[in-house]
């Protein structure tokens, strides 16, 4: 028997959208839950494009009072949190100001509003602006951290503690010289984050949908009201790039794989078995079950979350990499990427900051953690200076390590005797260099352990924070 349903009838896409969307299409092609975040930038970038369209003559001077004056009622709803989203139709941000704009001027004048524009450039407008922003925040962040980092590592220069290889014990080192080795890299983040900042800084207001805009409207008038520090300089390119977002994306990933590394040593200082550090009570927390626990948990989680922003980049740049040419709607898949990691890089490195600034460090332990066997390579070092090649003088510290292992003597121990029965080149002076901190103080080129070392690398970095 023939079917009585007539074509399209029975199917959601049938003839041109005559079947009207899937409802659960229209909550998955909506973004307005997300975007609305950038309702003010939304706004601003639609009044400086009234602007420029009223430079050139597509609005009048009245018809652009109205439209700007309409927009910051909008702005003003969202603020106090009466904006009221319709929801099917307010598909995005720029619909929903669009759509208020008209109920608040009329659709006659505020239907003039897109003259020559598309979201496609709108879109990119809002998230650069807020990007900009919010990663300048970031920069703050980290140039507060980084002063935390620098102060902490004068202060308490004068704490000597075992430096690791292999996480076994290798040569004795400053704590302060542990701070510098990552607020070195940190550093390079922050160099790395102001280049990011420059180049996400471009203004897209003018690209159009794809081709450019056809009324001649000033992109630099525009980018200079919104304070964008030059232009994207192709319109395709400008409305298909999402490298803004998988850069700052890239940028957290380093600087995240930075902070778990920082953020894992720490966790090992502050076990009972190392015992270097103790952390605050405010970065810490209790077992529901073991009265006697704290835990480093603010640690555990930097070093956790840096494995999301290593995956949200990875999976983001899977979605664009075989997108053909411009706007194609896999791109919305970038703002909640680039909402949630901005949120996470920036708390992160402001649990941080808290976490450094306010642990206690034990110079006792780390002093006790010391092992004469981390002076070997200084009994070596001190053969050199007598003239012995390196090659033969590590031969002759292993010998002395090895007697020291036989006779259960430890090797700052060892008699005088001993030891030039090893080497008949010892002289009694070698007693002066089974001492830790002569060892550090040995390390005096530029970038070593010793204080003055350890102080130039301060002073680099602070230069750097001004
Ligand atoms: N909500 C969209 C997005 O975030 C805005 C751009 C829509 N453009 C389009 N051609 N459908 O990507």
């Amino acid at each position: 028997m023939a079917s009585t349903t007539k074509p399209g009838e029975n199917m959601l896409w049938g003839g041109r959208f005559t079947g009207g969307l899937d409802p659960l299409m229209v909550a998955y092609n909506e973004s307005i839950h997300f975007d609305k975040a950038l309702y003010k930038q939304d706004i601003l970038g639609s009044i400086a494009f009234a602007r420029a369209n009223t430079k050139g003559g597509i609005l009048t001077q009245d018809e652009f009072t109205k439209i700007e004056a309409g927009l910051r009622e909008v702005m003003a709803e969202w603020e106090a949190g009466k904006f009221v989203i319709v929801p099917g139709v307010d598909e995005d941000i720029h619909t929903a100001n669009e759509r208020r704009l008209g109920e608040i001027i009329g659709k006659d004048v505020a239907g003039k509003l897109h003259t020559g524009r598309s979201r496609n450039e709108q879109v990119v407008c809002d998230m650069r602006m807020w990007l900009r922003d919010e990663l300048r925040k970031i920069e703050e962040h980290l140039v507060v951290f980084l002063k935390v980092a620098a102060d902490r590592a004068e202060k308490e220069v004068d704490h000597v503690m075992p430096g690791y290889t292999h996480l076994q014990r290798a040569q004795p080192i400053r704590w302060s010289h542990w701070i510098m080795s990552y607020s070195i890299a940190f550093a390079a983040d922050l160099e790395r984050l102001r280049e990011v900042i420059k180049r996400v800084n471009k203004s897209p207001l003018g690209c159009g949908a794809l081709a450019g805009n056809p009324f001649n409207i000033d992109r630099d008038m525009m980018a200079e009201e919104l304070g964008f520090e030059g232009l994207l300089w192709n319109s395709m390119g400008g409305v298909a790039d999402r490298d803004f977002v998988a850069e700052p994306l890239q940028w957290g990933s380093m600087l995240m794989l930075h902070i778990s590394r920082w953020a894992e040593d720490l966790i090992i200082y502050s076990t009972a078995e190392f015992g270097f550090v103790r952390l605050a009570d405010a970065y810490s927390t209790g077992s529901s079950l073991m009265p006697q626990k704290k835990n480093p948990d603010s640690l555990e989680l930097l070093r956790g979350k840096s494995g999301r922003i290593l995956g949200q980049m990875t999976g983001f740049m899977c979605t664009i990499k075989g997108l053909p040419s411009t706007y194609n709607k896999d791109l919305q898949e970038s703002w909640e990427v680039m909402l949630d990691s901005v949120k996470t890089v920036s708390d992160s490195i402001q649990i941080a900051t808290g976490v450094l600034a306010t642990l206690d460090i034990q110079p006792a332990k780390m002093r006790a953690a010391l092992d004469p066997f981390m002076l070997a390579t200084d009994i070596a070092d001190y053969l050199v200076r007598k003239g012995v090649p390196f090659r033969e003088t590590h031969h002759t510290s292993g010998r002395v390590v090895a007697l020291s292992e036989q006779t259960g003597t430890p090797m700052d121990q060892l008699t005088y005797e001993q030891l030039k029965g090893i080497d008949s080149r010892f002289e009694p002076d070698i007693a002066d260099y089974f001492d830790y901190d002569r060892s550090v103080e040995m390390r005096s080129a530029k970038g070593g352990t010793s204080r003055e070392s350890v102080l130039e690398q301060i002073r680099v970095i602070k230069e750097m924070l001004n």
